[in-house]
């Protein structure tokens, strides 16, 4: 058959077009559905058949909570030449996984890399986990999950950047460019996905899937702002998310997905559902049967089908009824072409097993490589050479992590790592002869991981206890007790207690929401226990949310909070612990004293009676206090930092203009530091009520004792935009006020105006 399209030397749009006018509907169809682990013996009649677009791989994981069997190259290639060499078409399908906080390489849990404040190592992270990817046949990842989270009984939380928009919209970029980079077609590269569009975190009560209720403009102001940073990156997909808002679910709304981001946001690849969400229309009450579901999504805007075979069943005879117009279904498998081309999957459709990338053909059997996936590309200095012969079954890949690689890991753990408390700066650890090792984390491997870890594997991990005693000098004793009473035990006779607490990664992620935030059971009362010693009792805390710490934040020596810090976990932590590494990490989400006073975050709206006034009967508990324990931005060092001399260019920015904002910034303790320098600012008066603060900019500073730096922030006229009262997004003249500070509630200020 003539096959126009296959000319790489035509134009994108002349490509989709000559092939769009070749398909019959049931093709269309076909690219429109998606299904899961694919193989080429079950589904064979329905791809040559050119009846399936598109394969996910999530083999025995449920919901990313469980590590599963792996995908392998070949298995891969076998399906993709059903497709392309005996459907009548040819179209490559696109083989998508959930690569969430790396492949092989495990990175810390997202929100741990919020915690970084650091794009460049969030981009080179994700840039890693897609060069891993795509060497084991992947031209897809469903990440970055770019919800706003308020409320850390939502077990995804983990998941994402935190509460806040900047952050979340820097971070979106970097990641979408890190999976991405220039060009999908270049080596080492794949589609990201941003998700879940939209307002998934603000599911009611923390559960997972609920309800949402959000008004228009925090939708706008606060949820959309990293899907609309995502778009602007060029971001190759987007998955629409399971809630409904205000009563219509996302799957169903032409607003958000037609309107909003296809029309306003101007954004060109496809959208998929998530996991059944097609189906689930029905569950939400929002259709009556499957091909009303159906409907409701192809009007919506849903490009391609997770799952839930609904499209594949009805969609075809809801266009030859009328009742779908086939327009629309056009513009989805135009879409979902668009981004095939992109990759040059039509140019080069299988991967090599041997690790050169995707290919054009697959490559004759080869012996010993097959099975393998060396990383390609431009990690080939560091190419691991202890490839294995024969891999054991279902392992994703046999050989080991490269150390550029392993690198970058540490690196982003290292900077994820949150300092909360440092009494009598007990850490560094300086000359303990015996150190009390416990908790449930001390030996832990696969749990430092987190979740949605499908590609770890157990054996690239080192735990706590192993990287503590290669790091400590011979004569120092370490002893690790694991049982609580033990430790108690053993802890009188410590110079120091490390104790290695926190939540197992299956309680966050998806579907594991949980009712309170504070520690799980048991864990409290054994650190009270080693509390009665008066040793030195320093806390490592692993999570997937913030926990609530009021008993350790007024007894502990230290915290050090960790997340669920990836496969470099343990060294990074140990680094931190002995001194090697100052940390530097900062919170990307507000830390409650207690599970009742969810929501907490630090860009609320002022109220009335704002308790900041002194006001009695202000909007306070009156049972406890209102603040955070450790506020949104927090984090310690082994040194510390002197702000001073706010200096602004101008005292006025016009609605169109720019102002720069500057501090010095003095290293005043004794030891080299780096300090993440935040800028924020208020809108005083405008037509709706806006923030009390909004962080506006960020960065990191290196200084040694004693030395000055200056940090300036460019904040445009557009940085202050916001929804207004009619609708319109801009900013409105009048008074504001600005800070840079070390985080959300302190800062040397300043104020500026916007005149009319
Ligand atoms: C999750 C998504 C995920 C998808 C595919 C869904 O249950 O909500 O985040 O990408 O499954 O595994």
């Amino acid at each position: 058959m003539n096959r126009p399209w296959l000319d790489p030397q035509l134009p994108e749009p002349e490509r989709i077009q000559l092939l769009l006018g070749t398909m019959t509907l049931r093709e269309k169809v076909g690219q429109m559905h998606q299904i899961a682990n694919v193989t080429s013996t079950s589904q064979d009649e329905e791809l040559r058949a050119g009846g399936i677009g598109s394969s996910l791989f999530a083999s025995g994981a449920w919901a990313g909570n469980q590590q599963d069997a792996g995908v392998r190259v070949e298995g891969l290639n076998a399906v993709q030449r059903i497709a392309v060499e005996e459907s009548p078409l040819g179209i490559p399908l696109i083989f998508a996984r959930d690569v969430i906080h790396g492949f092989r390489t495990v990175f810390p849990i997202p929100l741990g890399q919020a915690a970084a404040w650091d794009p460049e190592s969030v981009g080179r992270a994700a840039e890693i986990a897609a060069l891993e990817a795509a060497a084991a046949g992947l031209h897809w990842t469903f990440t970055p999950m770019l919800d706003i989270a308020r409320d850390p009984r939502w077990g995804r939380i983990a998941e994402g950047s935190g509460e806040d928009p900047h952050l979340g919209s820097i971070l979106a970029t970097a990641a979408v460019r890190g999976y991405q980079g220039d060009d999908l077609r270049d080596e080492g590269r794949i589609a990201a996905c941003a998700k879940h569009y939209i307002g998934y975190g603000a599911a009611e009560g923390g559960r997972d899937y609920n309800s949402t209720q959000i008004g228009p403009r925090t939708l706008r102001d606060v949820y959309l702002p990293p899907f609309a940073a995502a778009v602007r990156a060029g971001v190759a997909t987007v998955m629409a998310s399971f809630n409904e808002i205000d009563g219509i679910p996302v799957t169903g709304s032409h607003e958000l997905i037609r309107d909003l981001l296809k029309g306003e946001l101007g954004f060109d690849g496809f959208v998929v559902s998530d996991w059944g969400a097609v189906g689930e229309l029905i569950a939400h009450g929002f259709a009556a049967d499957a091909a009303e579901a159906v409907r409701k999504s192809v009007e919506a805007g849903i490009d391609m089908d997770m799952v839930s075979g609904l499209y594949d069943r009805h969609l075809a005879a809801e266009v030859e009824a009328g009742r779908v117009d086939a327009a629309l279904v056009d513009d989805a498998v135009r879409r979902i072409l668009r981004i095939k081309f992109r990759l040059g999957l039509f140019e080069r459709p299988y991967t090599d097993p041997g690790g050169g990338g995707r290919i054009g053909a697959i490559p004759a059997r080869r012996g010993p490589g097959i099975g393998t996936m060396p990383f390609p590309g431009r990690d080939r200095v560091s190419r691991p050479t202890n490839v294995q012969q024969t891999p054991p079954a279902g392992m994703t890949q046999s050989i080991s992590i490269p150390e550029s690689h392993r690198a970058r890991a540490r690196r982003l753990a290292t900077r994820s790592l949150v300092l909360l408390k440092n009494t009598d700066s007990v850490l560094p650890l300086r000359t303990p002869k015996r150190i009390l090792l416990t908790g449930a984390f001390a030996r832990a491997r696969t749990e430092l991981f987190g979740t949605w870890t499908l590609d770890g594997q157990e054996s690239d991990v080192t735990t706590i206890e192993e990287a503590l005693r290669a790091a400590l000098p011979a004569e120092v004793k370490l002893e690790t007790k694991l049982f609580p009473d033990e430790a108690v035990v053993y802890g009188r006779y410590a110079d120091a207690i490390i104790a290695c607490i926190g939540e197992h990664p299956i309680r966050s992620g998806e579907a594991n929401s949980t009712g309170t935030i504070d520690l799980p059971p048991g864990q409290l009362e054994a650190l009270k226990g080693l509390r009665a010693y008066g040793v030195p009792l320093i806390v490592v805390v692993f999570a997937g949310r913030p926990l609530a710490l009021p008993w350790l934040a007024d007894h502990a020596d230290a915290i050090l909070y960790a997340w669920h810090p990836g496969v470099e976990g343990a060294g990074a932590v140990v680094d931190v612990l002995l001194g090697n590494e100052s940390p530097s990490g900062r919170l990307p989400v507000s830390f409650p004293r207690r599970t009742g006073q969810i929501p907490i975050y630090y860009n609320h709206r002022p109220t009335g009676r704002p308790v900041e006034g002194g006001l009695r009967g202000g909007n306070r508990y009156c049972d406890g206090p209102d603040t955070p324990l450790y506020p949104f931005g927090f984090g310690l060092g082994y040194t510390t930092f002197e702000y001073s001399d706010l200096r602004l260019s101008s005292a006025s920015m016009r609605t169109d203009g720019e102002i720069e904002i500057r501090a010095t910034l003095r290293n005043s303790g004794a030891v080299a530091g780096e300090e993440v320098a935040q800028l924020y600012v208020r809108d005083l008066a405008a037509s709706v009520s806006r923030p009390v603060k909004e962080l506006k900019g960020f960065a990191r500073i290196a200084l040694a004792p004693g030395e000055s730096g200056e940090v300036t922030f460019r904040l445009l006229a557009t940085d202050l935009a916001f929804s207004r009262l009619d609708g319109s997004v801009g900013v409105e003249p009048g008074g504001f006020r600005c800070w840079i500070g070390p985080d959300a509630t302190r800062g040397i200020e300043g104020g500026f105006d916007v005149p009319g």
